[in-house]
């Protein structure tokens, strides 16, 4: 099956098997039937985080999983469990439209409900672990079906224990969220309040805040419909206080903000755009010309052309900076 419509960086490449399943009794009954104990296995949500340096040997499981729900309630809260395969933004959608707060910070993020634990998604001062009750999830060996709480799943920054320890073992087949009745409004990222402002926005509300990023995001991330890409290809590196300072003595200019620890975040973006990436392009291959950490597919790169563009740029940053960047986007 070929897969260039199945992932935003829209990198033509074959799936030796692929099927779709829409409940946890398909997906076992898919499972039972495969023989080959060592056949590689992974599950796709909507392919807006993904690279595929080549073909895929193995089978690849899409998950259509649907349906939303309130499952609980309480004086503070309405706990609402979304199936795997519902699109992320619809769902915040549907919450908003319900008044239930705490998704709004991340509206317009691609994909779907089920990859939103796997790396603790994250935009404009809120992530996933926040808002997180428990998600269920069948192991694709024995296929049972696991509960996993907001302990469970060792949330971090663009990580959660899906990502790394139980790589490619798990499927995760619904998220519950618990959300708020009364909003806390979350206005902490700099550009959401310039926004809200230009706006004109008197009462702030849940809808105000979700338009405000929508406004963000679509003014700067390039829009997979049209350039191929998966979000930030980086993770944005944290480093001690001493190397900070010392990057800060060199370059004033340096984006940068506290971790805690006495540890500093540095905006990749800015680092890469330093080291005069942004708009590059080579081949179908490139750095978006509006956001440095956002690498793109102009129509007919190959993964492995991505890759290397990435390799690069790594190389480059940690040349410059003495900073060593960490892949964001899961490679294939
Ligand atoms: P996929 O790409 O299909 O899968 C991602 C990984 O999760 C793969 O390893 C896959 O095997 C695994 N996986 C997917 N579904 C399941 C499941 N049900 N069970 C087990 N494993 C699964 N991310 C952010 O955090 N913040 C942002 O602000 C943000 N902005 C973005 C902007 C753009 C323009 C784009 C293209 C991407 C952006 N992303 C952002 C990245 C991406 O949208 C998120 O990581 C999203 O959660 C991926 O969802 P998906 O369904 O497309 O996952
Ligand atoms: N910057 C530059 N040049 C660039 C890009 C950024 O100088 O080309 C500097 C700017 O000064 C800007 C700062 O970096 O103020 C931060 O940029 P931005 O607000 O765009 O956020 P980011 O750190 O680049 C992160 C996430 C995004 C998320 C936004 C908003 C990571 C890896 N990325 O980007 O997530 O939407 O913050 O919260 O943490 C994603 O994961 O795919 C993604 C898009």
């Amino acid at each position: 099956v070929q897969l260039k419509s199945y992932n935003t960086f829209g990198i033509a490449a074959i799936a030796r098997y692929f099927r779709t399943f829409d409940s946890a009794a398909a997906l076992s009954e898919v499972l039972a039937m495969v023989t080959d104990k060592d056949l590689p296995k992974m599950i796709l949500g909507g392919g807006s985080n993904l690279l595929f340096t080549g073909d895929y040997n193995g089978l690849v499981l899409k998950n259509d999983i649907r349906g939303i729900a309130v499952v609980k309630e309480d004086n503070d809260y309405v706990y609402v469990k979304a199936g795997a395969g519902e699109s992320w933004h619809g769902f915040v959608q549907h919450c908003i439209a319900q008044q239930l707060a705490g998704l709004e910070n991340l509206s317009l993020i691609p994909g779907n409900v089920g990859a939103s634990p796997m790396q603790n998604i994250g935009a404009y001062g809120v992530e996933i672990k926040d808002v997180f009750h428990e998600l269920e999830a069948l192991h694709l060996q024995d296929r049972e079906v696991v509960h996993f709480n907001n302990t469970d799943c060792r949330f971090g920054y663009r990580e959660s224990v899906f990502k790394k320890e139980y790589r490619q073992q798990f499927a995760i087949l619904s998220v519950t969220y618990r959300l708020r009745k009364q909003p806390q409004f979350n206005t902490s990222y700099g550009a959401i309040n310039e926004e809200l402002q230009r706006m004109g926005v008197q009462d702030l509300s849940i809808q105000a805040i979700s338009q405000a990023v929508i406004n963000i995001r679509s003014s700067k991330l390039p829009d997979p419909a049209k350039i191929g890409n998966a979000g930030s290809f980086f993770k944005n590196p944290t480093v001690a206080k001493e190397k900070f300072e010392q990057l800060k003595a060199a370059y004033p200019e340096l984006v940068a903000y506290p971790a805690g620890d006495d540890r500093y975040k540095l905006a990749a973006g800015w680092l890469i755009e330093q080291c005069g990436w942004k708009g590059y392009r080579k081949g179908d291959a490139g750095v978006h010309a509006r956001q440095a950490l956002v690498l793109v597919n102009y129509g007919a790169a190959q993964g492995n052309e991505i890759y290397q563009l990435s390799q690069e740029v790594l190389d480059s940053v940690a040349a410059k900076f003495g900073v060593e960047l960490e892949r964001e986007v899961n490679i294939i």
